[in-house]
């Protein structure tokens, strides 16, 4: 998958029809409930009562249903018509179709906007600008950006797993660390994988203040994968990750990272 012509036609194809991303953080593995948990955390522990939330490649609702559902106010936003034809159907929240790239709203209709799956579609740097331009222009000054990112160490997953170490060392896994152009093949239409330091970047070029950057589940993640769900798994992922998330060295090695950052009070749109 080369250009974003390609990686945008691979995306429609791959939600409307290849995989089912309404079920992707409910019934999969203990990776999903600790992935949708900890997101609903950063996200649930920073903003205000009756915010106003853009959840920009939202799918079919997965974290919008939750955050209407706690009082905010919710609208979604996504490429894929079959995706938010879905989302639709909750009935609590705004969705409809459209491209991070190019918002149709107002500056600062939003206190909140989330991004939670555009920056590992898009392989430009300037498109992944772009996008976090346009999710500050249309929240408030002071306003919240959440962006999720995917870290360019999940080849080496299998390795933290403790499989066999792989000879020859895949010249593809250190391509994907090296570039963050992921690995040609398999259906995911992936974009950009980043490190941490990378996204800390991005966000800082767009122009964003009071970065933070978290694992989102932390070096438990990779092992949950092959896992059911558990109460008590979940329990002591959470607190692994609660405790070293943060933590440069070890905030990488995870499924996804998380972006924190708050748009400019003294600047114009
Ligand atoms: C892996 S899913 C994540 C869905 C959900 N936000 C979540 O966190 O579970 C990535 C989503 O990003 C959307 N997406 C891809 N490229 C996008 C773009 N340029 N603008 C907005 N959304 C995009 C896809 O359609 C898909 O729904």
């Amino acid at each position: 998958m080369g250009d974003q012509g390609e990686i945008d036609s691979g995306i429609q194809q791959y939600y409307s029809s290849v995989f089912d991303e309404d079920a992707r953080l409910t019934t999969r593995s203990a990776q999903s409930a600790l992935e949708f948990v900890r997101v609903q955390e950063l996200v649930g522990t920073r903003i205000a009562a009756g915010s106003r939330v853009l959840d920009i490649g939202g799918a079919t609702g997965i974290h919008a249903k939750p955050l209407a559902a706690a009082g905010h106010h919710v609208t979604l936003v996504d490429p894929v018509e079959e995706q938010v034809v879905k989302a639709r159907r909750h009935g609590t929240f705004q969705a409809e179709v459209g491209d991070a790239r190019h918002l149709r709203f107002a500056a600062d209709t939003f206190d909140v906007a989330l991004l939670f799956g555009p920056l590992y579609h898009l392989r430009k740097a300037d498109d992944r600008l772009q996008a976090l331009k346009e999710a500050a222009r249309v929240v408030v000054p002071g306003g919240w950006i959440f962006a999720a990112a995917i870290p360019r160490f999940i080849h080496h997953a299998a390795v933290s797993l403790g499989k066999t170490p792989p000879t020859p060392y895949p010249q593809a896994w250190i391509n994907t660390l090296e570039s963050g152009t992921p690995t040609p093949g398999g259906r995911f239409p992936a974009g950009h994988f980043h490190t941490a330091e990378e996204l800390e970047g991005e966000l800082q070029t767009a122009g964003l203040t009071d970065i933070e950057l978290h694992a989102i589940e932390g070096s438990a993640g990779f092992a949950l994968e092959r896992l059911p769900n558990d109460e008590a798994l979940l329990q002591a992922a959470l607190t692994l990750v609660r405790r070293t998330g943060h933590l440069p060295g070890i905030r990488d090695l995870t499924n996804h990272l998380m972006a924190i950052a708050r748009t400019p009070t003294n600047a114009p749109h």
